[in-house]
């Protein structure tokens, strides 16, 4: 599913734009995961994880773009990638009123507001469809997510205790959460 493009300002006063990445982003895509990976371990893929090819990377793009279950944005700060947002719709009557979303920003984009700009546009993506409740996970210690997820109204409701171990052999619980969406008026 394509998004309408959306001129962002974030905090430190430059312009940013959200919108559905294409299939010409796969080498700036992949640079971007690999970075994320890299700068945080609160992420489910260690980098060497990350063996696509750019040309795997571009049909990934495009089947996320032409999919009806799911729904990828992109904030791009000039010709980079600063963060991803991905959304997941079920098909099967009994859970179509649950998504499932996930992010993750360049560490150098942390803190400037695109986390909540894109859970806003995601939120209304959502309502659109007809969803009455997201849900998430994150790993235990990761209170940059957390403090976001609160702030845009998720609450935890479940844990799966040691759900990661670390290449350190650390183990991490993974928390779960949800948030109820509001109906829109049409659906
Ligand atoms: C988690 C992440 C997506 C948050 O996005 P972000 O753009 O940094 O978040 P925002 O700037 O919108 O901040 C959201 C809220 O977090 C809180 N916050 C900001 N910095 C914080 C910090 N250092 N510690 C705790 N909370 C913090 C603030 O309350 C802020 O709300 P405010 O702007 O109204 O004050 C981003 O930091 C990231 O990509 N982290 C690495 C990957 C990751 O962990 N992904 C999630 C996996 S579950």
């Amino acid at each position: 599913m394509l998004f309408p493009e959306k001129q962002i300002t974030l905090k430190d006063g430059r312009s940013a734009l959200l919108r559905s990445p294409v299939e010409e982003d796969a080498a700036e895509m992949l640079a971007f995961l690999k970075d994320c990976a890299n700068e945080t371990h609160f992420l489910s893929r260690e980098i060497e994880e990350y063996t696509e090819t750019e040309a795997e990377e571009a049909e990934r793009l495009a089947r996320t773009n032409a999919s009806e279950t799911g729904s990828m944005l992109v904030c791009a700060v000039g010709n980079e990638i600063a963060g991803n947002c991905q959304l997941s719709f079920n098909r099967l009557s009994r859970i179509r009123h649950r998504a499932t979303i996930a992010i993750a920003l360049r560490k150098k984009y942390w803190g400037l507001g695109i986390g909540t700009a894109m859970f806003k546009q995601m939120f209304l993506l959502a309502q659109a469809r007809g969803v009455t409740q997201l849900e998430l996970g994150f790993m235990e210690g990761n209170a940059r997510a957390r403090a976001l997820y609160e702030k845009m109204g998720f609450r935890i409701v479940s844990y799966h205790p040691n759900a990661f171990r670390l290449k350190d052999g650390t183990l991490c619980h993974e928390y779960f959460m949800v948030c109820e969406l509001d109906v829109e008026a049409d659906n």
